[in-house]
């Protein structure tokens, strides 16, 4: 997936539907993501993220059927820690979802910042990072249907680049529901699962069937990454690394940072245990593990960590960005605004047309009072023809 957040090609501002895409944020193997706008009236405006399925995974029954299932269970997510779908629709044959806008930039962006400005990532923020996607996580694992019965919910692909982390510093799950669609229409196109194993569990690398756990093993390789700076599993070759990840082997995280405590050493290992049933069991029972290990600072202080640290690394990124979005949002505004004027002279001229078949009331009146006197004047003569008969009928008898 490329992005594209600071690019110098100017994106013409266009409708899509009910929405104007205001910005191309980025384009990859699934989808091209823009930044976009609702208008609503009375200068109601909401600003959002369009997710264009590629016109090949569009045409592809598999994948649309199984995205729509996905979609369909997912939209009913809603959690501060996961990225809200708004709308699953079509438009000329390309199917779309409309999702929260995250402003910010996701956990790739920050960790490859961080590599070129040659600092680590703060430990208490990539255990807060942690802990927040934990708690995304608990919520989506333990939702229930109607008969309360778990849904068995699984991202299956819980990799930086679909970790959101916003300048107000929150955290925020994407892609939620659209890894099983994506990589059931991708198994059968061999090879598009390239570098995809990095952040796989040994099961799901396998084939064989995932749950709730091998999203813990995920949580244990972002925390791999973000607490030392290197990737718990990494090989250019991909048959190597998908062997790599399927053996479950990994170099133990203290010894890329021998900084790390025992027990956070000990915490990630847990996470990363190639048996789910050796791991965490639950969400939250890494998040709580996390907790401790974030002491003393606070879930609301490592927030204000994480806007500083966004705010400081991104600062010319998000000046841009906003500058861009907010000149295509103006000239988008106003061509809105110019349909709108246009729909409404269209009411205007059909108003106008009911008006002239409509009879104004004092009008109205006027002519029911000039109707109401040729009635009465009628019934007068009709009176005086009838009386003018009978006499006439008289005068014929006598
Ligand atoms: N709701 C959102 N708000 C803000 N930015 C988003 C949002 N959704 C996606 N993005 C940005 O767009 C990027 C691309 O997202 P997308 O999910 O399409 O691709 P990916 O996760 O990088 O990889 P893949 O091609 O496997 O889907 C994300 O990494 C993120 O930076
Ligand atoms: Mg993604």
């Amino acid at each position: 997936m490329t992005q594209s957040p600071t690019k110098s090609v100017a994106f013409q501002p266009r409708p899509f539907g009910r929405y104007y895409l205001i910005d191309k944020m980025a384009v990859g193997g699934m989808a091209e993501v823009f930044n976009a706008v609702f208008f609503g009236i009375h200068g109601f405006e909401m600003p959002l993220v369009i997710k264009r399925i590629l016109p090949h995974l569009s045409a592809n029954q598999r994948f649309v059927d199984m995205f729509v299932v996905e979609a369909k269970i997912y939209v009913a997510l809603q959690h501060q820690n996961i990225v809200q779908i708004y709308d699953f629709h079509r438009f000329q044959d390309q199917y779309f979802i409309a999702l929260e806008f995250v402003e910010g930039r996701d956990l790739k962006s920050l960790l490859q910042r961080c590599i070129k400005h040659q600092q680590a990532l703060p430990r208490p923020l990539a255990l807060f990072i942690a802990h927040q996607i934990c708690h995304g996580l608990e919520y989506a694992h333990t939702r229930t249907d109607d008969t309360n019965e778990n849904l068995g919910l699984v991202h299956r692909d819980l990799s930086p680049a679909n970790i959101l982390l916003s300048y107000t510093g929150e955290v925020k799950i994407a892609d939620f529901g659209i890894a099983k669609a994506k990589m059931q229409a991708e198994s059968t196109n061999s090879g598009t699962l390239k570098g995809k194993y990095r952040y796989m569990s040994p099961e799901q690398a396998n084939g064989e069937a995932v749950d709730h756990r091998s999203d813990i093993f995920a949580v244990g390789i972002l925390l791999y990454e973000m607490l030392t700076g290197v990737k718990a599993f990494d090989h250019e070759n991909d048959l190597t690394l998908l062997e790599q990840v399927k053996s479950g082997a990994f170099t133990e995280p203290r010894k890329h940072n021998a900084s790390l405590s025992p027990r956070l050493n000990t915490i990630i290992c847990r996470a990363l245990h190639k048996s789910p049933h050796s791991r965490f069991q639950s969400a939250k029972d890494l998040q709580e593990a996390i907790a401790e290990e974030m002491h003393p600072h606070t879930v609301s202080s490592l927030s204000r960590h994480l806007t500083q640290v966004m705010n400081e690394l991104f600062a010319e990124d998000k000046i841009k960005d906003r500058n861009r979005r907010k000149a295509n949002r103006d000239v988008a505004f106003a061509e809105h605004q110019d349909m709108e004027n246009d729909d409404l002279d269209v009411d205007d001229l059909i108003a106008e047309t009911d008006i002239e078949q409509t009879i104004p009331v004092e009008e109205y009146e006027q002519q029911t009072d000039m109707l109401n006197e040729v009635q009465t004047s009628l019934q007068r003569w009709r009176l005086i023809a009838i009386t003018l008969g009978i006499l006439a009928v008289i005068g014929f008898l006598l």
